[in-house]
């Protein structure tokens, strides 16, 4: 039987069948873009040419090691594609990301991007998102206050639960690639991401927040059973 890191990159060899020569990529974060980005070097090592714009520093300093040639964002500011991970994805592909705290990144690259593929295996599919809680990217400044706002603004979209800052294994705040921190919702269920998403970003403070809704085109689900393509 194929194990979790398995279907991630049979789910990530799949995606790179989108990928066609001179195309310019956004380079998702997390293990299973991990796994893409050393698929798609292997392709660079056999002639494919393509430019990646990396979501993190965690996936630049990998895609710099296995040289897949890269650009910034304001360099190519037009993407093809952008392939990229999820920690939930949910009913019309809305996705929840940012388990592993690049969401900000991941948003605006994806959404320089014509196209976006999520890459996953079969569990990160759900029938409603918010199990995963939910990470919202949040300034340094108030965080206290601004936590606050955010606990009545989620009440009021009809979402409840716990906030919580994440820390690293050591402690410390999470401090995120913008050098911002990262409050997770922890919410359960939530019945309506567009009221959610909608109340969380009028809250000052807030610079960006894990719902991606109407960015993801498709979604390569890899499983026991094969590979699904969802659109
Ligand atoms: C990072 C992300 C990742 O794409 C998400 O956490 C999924 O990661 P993995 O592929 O390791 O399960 O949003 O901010």
């Amino acid at each position: 039987m194929a194990d979790a890191e398995d279907l991630k990159r049979r789910a990530a060899a799949r995606a790179l069948e989108y990928v066609t020569d001179g195309m310019r990529l956004g380079l998702g974060t997390g293990s299973t873009a991990k796994h893409f980005v050393a698929l798609l070097a292997e392709r660079v090592a056999g002639g494919l040419k393509v430019v990646g714009v990396p979501t993190s520093e965690q996936t630049k300093a990998q895609a710099l090691s296995l040289g897949v040639p890269l650009a910034t964002l304001d360099e190519q500011p037009e993407l093809d594609l952008c392939i990229d991970g999820a920690d939930e994805i949910g009913p019309g592909l809305a996705l929840i990301k940012g388990g592993g705290g690049a969401l900000l990144r991941e948003k605006i690259v994806a959404s320089a991007a014509r196209e976006m593929i999520v890459i996953a295996d079969e569990t990160k599919l759900v029938g409603t998102l918010g199990v995963f809680p939910l990470p919202i990217e949040i300034v340094t400044f108030g965080v206290v206050a601004t936590t606050r706002r955010l606990e009545s603004a989620i009440a009021a979209a009809g979402c409840a639960g716990e906030l919580r800052l994440r820390h690293t294994k050591d402690g410390k705040p999470f401090v995120t690639d913008q050098g911002n921190v990262i409050v997770d919702a922890h919410l359960g269920q939530i019945a309506d991401p567009r009221r959610l998403a909608r109340a969380v970003e009028e809250v000052a403070g807030v610079v960006e927040h894990g719902l991606f809704l109407g960015l993801a085109r498709r979604a390569v689900l890899a499983g026991a059973d094969g590979i699904r393509v969802l659109e």
